[in-house]
């Protein structure tokens, strides 16, 4: 392959060596198996290109200083692909199937997976879908995961820096009973319009508020939102967010740190309280909010007037990174190393 410029890596997509795949037939899940073809070969009817029967995952691998690969959290992200798959009434796939194909995703391109320094890492994609023909409105009876990997560097260009994000009353992500608490396709297909509006207009991401009300708070387009305030990290509690398991790990970062955790909804206008806030997720890591421009209500609310990370983003960025690259201990086994 060429060679990789590693610490210039965008997060996009990469072709690897291989990627892992099972098959559900019968009431069956396969063996995960090797492949080294980059397509799948699809029923025209598949349910899951008709009628949405997909959903995915996201977590990553790192490379250490002592060179050994950590994979972060991956339990977490099967229980979660199942209750992403129960939501939308596909087959689930079991645990210990997910973890033994993601650890042979990454061993099998360990050539992939990013250096220490370059502060990059491996980002592995495991996807769920209805494969077999349908026309009615029903559940698949065939199911296809596929896990792929590819080395990524930071979602947002800026890296760990402050950006602003902007909120559009105009457009929801996901109904206050619907799918967002799941990790299905769907959501993002419906934040697409807004995220691009906000891209094009200089923001990093979408603030959702919750649909029914449009007083609380929800999340940022592909990441949750926490704010700080009197030493304490607030979340929002909502039917309708993703339970993003970087946020379930600073969690427990932020009470190791002598912070009081809330998760609570949150007022709009609590906004102007908050000393910090940010964006957290596996792609996201933690992205620190410069100010949400609250567009209909021509109203700013700013986090940060010199662009800079605050003290306590800055302290919980550090943690993390540290457990997943392996410079700290991991004290709650979190992380998987081969
Ligand atoms: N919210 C949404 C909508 C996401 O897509 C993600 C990314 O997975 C998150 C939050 C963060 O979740 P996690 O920390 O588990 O990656
Ligand atoms: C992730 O953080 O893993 C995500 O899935 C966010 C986005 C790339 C959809």
């Amino acid at each position: 392959m060429d060679a990789i410029n590693w610490s210039e890596l965008t997060f996009g997509y990469l072709k690897t060596d291989y990627n892992v795949r099972s098959h559900y037939r019968d009431g069956k899940w396969s063996d995960p198996e090797i492949s080294d073809s980059e397509f799948l070969n699809l029923h025209i009817a598949s349910s899951c290109l008709h009628y949405g029967q997909e959903a995915f995952e996201g977590l990553k691998a790192f490379r250490g200083k002592d060179g050994k690969i950590r994979i972060f959290r991956m339990r977490d992200n099967a229980l979660r692909m199942q209750a992403s798959a129960r939501g939308v009434m596909m087959a689930e796939f079991p645990v210990e199937l997910f973890e033994k194909a993601v650890v042979e995703a990454v061993k099998r391109n360990e050539r992939f997976v990013p250096p220490y320094e370059s502060g990059a890492s491996l980002y592995v994609r495991p996807l769920l879908i209805g494969t077999s023909a349908q026309v009615g409105v029903k559940p698949a009876r065939e199911y296809t995961f596929v896990v792929f990997v590819t080395p990524v560097g930071p979602y947002f260009k800026e890296g760990f820096k402050t950006t602003p994000v902007v909120i559009y009353r105009e457009y929801d992500r996901a109904a206050p009973l619907g799918t967002g608490t799941i990790k299905v396709g769907g959501n993002y297909a419906a934040s697409l319009v807004a995220g691009e509006k906000a891209h094009e207009n200089g923001y990093s991401a979408v603030l959702y508020l919750d649909a029914r009300e449009k007083k609380y708070i929800d999340e940022c387009g592909p990441a949750n939102f926490f704010g700080i305030k009197n030493n304490t990290y607030i979340t929002p509690q909502s039917t309708s967010i993703l339970p993003s398991i970087t946020n379930k790990s600073l969690i427990q970062l932020a009470e190791d740190e002598g912070l009081s955790v809330e998760r609570r909804s949150i007022p709009i206008e609590e906004l102007g309280t908050f000393e910090e806030a940010g964006m957290c997720g596996t792609a996201a890591v933690i992205s620190p909010i410069q100010r949400v421009d609250d567009v209909a209500e021509n109203k700013s609310y700013v986090f940060s007037a010199d662009g800079k990370p605050g003290v306590i983003c800055e302290k919980l960025y550090q943690k993390l990174r540290a457990i997943q690259y392996g410079d700290a201990p991991d004290n709650y086994g979190w992380v998987t190393v081969l």
